[in-house]
């Protein structure tokens, strides 16, 4: 009798570990969703209304407007002002992201002509945002 219960609980106890290691190996093969979401693209055709005025919003503004008088000279509240330019001239290469300052100032911890932008934000730019706004110059930063 005893016997047979200790048979009894083994087999269990192997069905367990046997569903734990299947149920291991499944997960493994579905990545989450989480992990997909960073390695999206930036969608094929870049609005500048739709996808960069947004970005300009949350992470420049209000720094840099012509009520806040920058430094830089540079205002980002419209399109026109944003391609005019500032202190140092125009800080987007329509079709060279890579040449542009406004990126550059995005991406490098120490970029040409003063500090990484946004200026004293504490935790790195999301680069997923940046690739937004270079794919966006590098289709021309049209005023679409
Ligand atoms: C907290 C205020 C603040 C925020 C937020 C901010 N900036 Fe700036 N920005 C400045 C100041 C001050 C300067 C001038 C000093 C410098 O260049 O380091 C400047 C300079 C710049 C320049 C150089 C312009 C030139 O001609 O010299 C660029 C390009 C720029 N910012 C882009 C951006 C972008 C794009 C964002 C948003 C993603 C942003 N900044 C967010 C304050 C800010």
């Amino acid at each position: 009798m005893i016997k047979q219960l200790i048979n009894a609980s083994l087999l269990v106890l192997i069905a367990i570990t046997l569903t734990a290691f299947v149920v291991q190996k499944a997960q493994k093969n579905h990545p989450k969703k989480t992990d997909r979401k960073k390695t999206a693209p930036p969608p094929a055709q870049v609005s500048y209304k739709k996808d960069i005025q947004p970005i300009v919003k949350k992470y420049c503004l209000p720094c840099h407007t012509e009520d806040e008088m920058n430094p830089s000279e540079l205002y980002l509240d419209t399109y026109d002002n944003m391609m005019a330019g500032g202190k140092h001239g125009k800080p987007i290469v329509p079709g060279k992201a890579d040449s542009s300052l406004l990126v550059m100032k995005l991406s490098m911890a120490k970029p040409p002509l003063g500090d990484p932008m946004p200026l004293k934000r504490k935790t790195p730019f999301p680069q997923d945002t940046v690739q937004i706004i270079k794919t966006w110059i590098n289709q021309g930063a049209k005023n679409n």
